[in-house]
């Protein structure tokens, strides 16, 4: 039996490539390893998406290496391993393998070449793989994320995914329904589907808004939710399916990146303040409960401070209940590298701490507002500390719920007791109040 030790970085979706690889490889009867030590191969599964991303693996590349002996394979998996293809190879002497995103499916060869003592990196696009065959090894569990679109054909001009996960392809509706069904006999209540622009998914035929009611028809699936739609890409069936699909959760992550029309423009996002700004109004008239959170970059190429001000009132603007903040990054081999006036560190440090203080204070207002509601939630997992339980709101709070481990999976009526500003605590609720 060999034995093989993954980390995971990086996006949800690749958490979901996680547990793709464990599938690949466990068809060649390797199980994961519980420890780095003494596993037979060791995976690092990557983000290229900021600098930040790919100097922590590094790092830890260099720590993961101390458990190599003779005979152990050490790879670089996911967005970096693409990125940089066999540079990886000459720069960390001691990694064997190198694979992209499209590359899994050959691991187990290239395993097998690597304890041989040959050095590989396998980086090839291949526009068709969607890994149908594989049935992927997931963490026990309510949820699941299920990938429905691999790549991505927009071409923000800060962003190195479309060069990391080639081009846009969406998987079958079929399969993506057989794959549920098949999870929802398993126990599990909840699927996050996972695209790069996940509501331009069309599989030829079915468009997202399709793909949406197929999931409420299946039996056992009670919440749906997907990460990251494209603001333009909701359309109103989208939306319409949206709202009348009772399972599709009270809650969407929209990546606004900026709330300025100009630097919009420079990142080529696709739409206006306005329209951004529209499209958050229709889905909260059709789905009045909804909250929503968002990714921002701070300090684009050229953003001037009236330019970082429009972000600033964009958080007020749009109603966000939570966001992402990053500091631009420059991702060599991407548009915006040619873009002139570079942001000085400096100052993009001090936007994204004022941004954070904006966001900051707008997700505790706005929690505060919902203490004493009654909702249902989905118990997750054990908190991080106390033994309390991790639970989920439909419009995605999270809630330390006094619960046993054995009610994971289970849904509860809790009536939110406090918020720390992000996550709340809850009580049990059992009179009949009405349930959010
Ligand atoms: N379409 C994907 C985007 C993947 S990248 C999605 O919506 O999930 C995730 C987020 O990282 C982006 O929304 C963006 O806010 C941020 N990001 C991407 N490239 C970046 C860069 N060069 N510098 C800083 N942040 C970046
Ligand atoms: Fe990146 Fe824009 Fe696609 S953020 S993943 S190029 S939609």
């Amino acid at each position: 039996m060999k034995r093989v030790w993954i980390e995971t970085y990086g996006c949800q979706m690749n958490v979901a490539d996680t547990e793709l690889i464990l599938g690949v490889l466990a068809g060649e009867g390797y199980t994961q390893a519980d420890q780095p030590e003494g596993a037979d191969v060791l995976l690092v599964n990557t983000c290229a998406v900021r600098d930040n991303a790919e100097q922590r693996v590094i790092g830890r590349m260099g720590e993961l290496q101390r458990h190599k002996r003779p005979g152990t394979v050490l790879g670089v998996v996911g967005c970096m391993a693409q990125r940089l293809g066999p540079i990886l190879l000459e720069r960390v002497p001691k990694v064997d393998l190198v694979v992209g995103p499209d590359g899994y499916r050959n691991l187990p060869e290239l395993l097998g070449h690597a304890a041989g003592g040959m050095r590989t990196a396998d980086v090839e696009y291949r526009s068709w793989e969607h890994y149908e065959d594989f049935p992927q090894v997931r963490a026990a569990g309510p949820t699941a994320f299920v990938t429905v679109q691999r790549g991505c054909d927009y071409r923000c001009t800060f962003c190195i995914v479309p060069t990391t996960r080639g081009p846009e392809r969406s998987r079958r509706l079929a399969d993506v329904v057989a794959e549920v069904r098949a999870l929802a006999e398993g126990g599990t209540s909840e699927v996050t589907l996972l695209g790069q622009t996940v509501n331009s998914y069309h599989d030829g035929t079915d468009d997202f808004a399709a793909l949406l009611r197929a999931m409420g028809t299946v039996d056992g699936i009670r919440r749906i939710r997907f990460t990251s739609p494209y603001p333009t890409d909701f359309t109103p069936s989208v939306i319409e399916a949206m709202a009348t699909t009772p399972a599709v959760c009270d809650h969407v992550h929209l990546p606004v990146q900026s709330g300025s029309n100009s630097v919009l423009r420079r990142m080529r996002r696709r739409y206006t303040r306005e329209r951004y700004l529209d499209v958050v109004d229709e889905i909260r008239s059709a789905m009045p409960a909804i909250t929503f959170s968002t990714d921002i970059i701070v300090g684009f190429p050229g953003e001037t401070e009236d330019e970082f001000a429009d972000t600033l009132s964009i958080v007020g603007a749009a109603g966000f209940d939570d966001a992402y903040t990053f500091k631009y990054s420059v991702r060599e081999g991407t548009p915006a590298v040619k873009i002139r006036d570079h942001v000085p560190d400096d100052v993009a440090t001090e936007r994204l701490d004022r941004l954070i203080d904006v966001v900051r204070a707008q997700a505790r207002r706005r929690n505060a507002a919902h203490v004493g509601e009654v909702y249902e939630v989905l118990v997750e997992r054990p908190a991080r500390r106390g033994d309390m339980m991790l639970a989920r709101t439909r419009r995605n709070h999270m809630v330390l719920v006094d619960l046993p481990t054995s009610s994971i999976g289970e849904y509860h009526k809790v009536q939110l007791t406090g918020t720390t500003g992000s996550t709340f605590t809850g009580a049990l609720h059992h009179a009949r109040l009405a349930v959010l």
